[in-house]
C-alpha cells in the first residue's frame, strides 16, 4: 500500500471513511462516520490532521449534515450551526474555515435558486469531492514547482507530516520532497520526530519508507547540530495559516527550525496551497494558535513520561516571521520576499506569477 495512493479520506453515499492517523504506523484502522458531529470529533481528536486534510474532511462533514437536514424547514440555520461547530474544532488551520465557507456558499446559492433538497445534497457532495480533488492537483503542482528550488543532491530537513496523510494526496512540503526524489535531485530527508505527537516519526517516516525515499529520523533537538555540520542544504515545511505579510503559523518547532536555518544560511521554504492564506490577518500576531491538552506532553499513548501532576505547556503551533522565509511555494506560483505585495498579487492575479 503506497501512501500516495492510500485513500485516507473516502466518501461514499452518506459514509465518510477516515484512516485513523493516531494509530499509525502500528495499526491501519479505518473509521466510518455517518454524521457531522462524529466528523468534528475526528478532527478535534486528530484521527485526521494536517490543514488541507482537515478542510477536506470538514467539507464531507458538511455534506453529511446536508443529507440529514436538507428536507427540514430550518435547513439553512442547521447548516450554519454545523459550520460553526466544525470550524471551532481546530482553530489554527484556516483551510477548515475556507472549505466550510465554500460549502455554505453552495448551500446558500441552492436555497436562493429554490433548488430541490435532492439537488442541493448532490451539489454539496460534488463540491466536497471537488475540494478534495483540487487539493491533490494543487499538491502535485506545488511539488513540481518547488523541487527545482533544491540544489542537486540535497539533504533536506522537514518536520511534522505534510504528506499524503495531511492533504488530499501527495503532500505540500513532502510533495516537494517527492517530486525532487522523482527528478533525482534529492539525497535524503532528515525527518524531525515532532514532539509531542510524533507526526514526523509515525507518519512522515511511514510515507517515505513506503515510497522508498531515503530518510533519517532525528530527535527534534538534533536539527541544529546537523546544520552546523553542513549536512543539511534546505528546510521545507508546511503551513496551517499564512497572514497577509507572509508570517506563517505551522507546527510547533517550525519557528525554531527557521532561526537555525537563518543562522546557518540555509533556505527555509514553506509549501502551501492558496487555501492556507488568510488575507483577513495582517500578521502572524493575529493568528489564533491552538493550545492542546498537557496530557499529550506528560503521557505518550497513555503511558506517563513525567511525574504525576507535572505542569506542562502544549502549544500546537508557532509563528515563523516572513523575514525568515526564502520562498513560499503555492500551486499558482512561487512567492519571494517581500511577501505582502507578492501574496496580494498572487491571490488577485494568479496567472501573473506562474
Ligand atoms: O497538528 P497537525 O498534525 O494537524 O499539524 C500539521 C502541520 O502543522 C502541518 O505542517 C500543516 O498542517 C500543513 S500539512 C500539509
Amino acid at each position: 500500500m503506497r501512501p500516495m495512493h492510500v485513500q485516507h479520506i473516502r466518501y461514499e453515499a452518506g459514509v465518510l471513511f477516515l484512516l485513523d492517523q493516531r494509530q499509525l504506523p502500528q495499526t491501519v484502522t479505518v473509521r466510518e462516520l455517518r454524521d457531522w458531529r462524529s466528523v468534528g470529533q475526528a478532527i478535534e481528536n486528530m484521527v485526521v490532521r494536517g490543514a488541507p486534510a482537515i478542510g477536506i474532511t470538514a467539507a464531507y462533514g458538511m455534506a453529511l449534515a446536508a443529507r440529514a437536514y436538507a428536507w427540514q424547514p430550518d435547513f439553512l440555520v442547521r447548516m450554519m450551526h454545523t459550520a460553526a461547530g466544525l470550524v471551532k474544532t481546530r482553530p489554527t488551520a484556516v483551510n477548515l474555515a475556507w472549505a466550510v465557507n465554500r460549502m455554505m456558499d453552495r448551500i446558500r446559492r441552492g436555497i436562493a435558486a429554490h433548488e430541490s433538497p435532492e439537488s442541493i445534497v448532490t451539489a454539496v457532495e460534488q463540491t466536497a469531492a471537488a475540494i478534495h480533488a483540487d487539493d491533490v492537483s494543487a499538491c502535485r503542482r506545488i511539488g513540481d514547482l518547488g523541487a527545482p528550488l533544491l540544489a542537486e543532491q540535497s539533504s533536506v530537513m522537514t518536520l511534522c507530516n505534510t504528506g499524503s496523510l495531511a492533504t488530499g494526496g501527495y503532500g505540500t512540503a513532502l510533495g516537494i520532497v517527492r517530486s525532487a526524489w522523482r527528478d533525482g535531485r534529492l539525497r535524503q530527508v532528515f525527518v524531525c520526530e515532532t514532539r509531542p505527537l510524533l507526526q514526523g516519526a509515525r507518519l512522515t517516516a511511514w510515507e517515505l519508507a513506503q515510497d522508498g525515499i531515503p530518510y533519517v529520523l532525528i530527535t527534534d533537538s538534533t536539527a541544529g547540530d546537523l546544520m552546523r555540520r553542513g549536512e543539511v542544504q534546505a528546510v521545507v515545511a508546511g503551513a496551517d495559516r499564512i497572514a497577509r505579510n507572509g508570517d506563517v503559523a505551522n507546527k510547533i518547532g517550525t519557528y525554531g527550525l527557521s532561526v537555525l536555518a537563518r543562522a546557518h544560511e540555509l533556505p527555509f521554504i514553506i509549501a502551501a496551497p492558496t487555501s492556507t492564506f488568510d488575507l483577513q490577518q495582517a500578521s502572524g500576531a493575529e493568528i489564533p494558535l491552538e493550545q492542546r491538552a498537557a496530557s499529550e506532553v506528560t503521557e505518550f499513548h497513555g503511558v506517563a513520561v513525567a511525574p504525576e501532576h507535572a505542569v506542562a505547556a502544549n502549544p500546537s503551533f508557532d509563528v515563523t516571521p516572513a523575514a525568515h522565509i526564502a520562498a513560499i511555494v503555492t500551486e499558482r506560483g512561487i512567492l519571494r520576499p517581500p511577501f505582502d505585495d507578492a501574496i496580494a498579487a498572487l491571490l488577485r492575479e494568479p496567472e501573473a506569477l506562474r
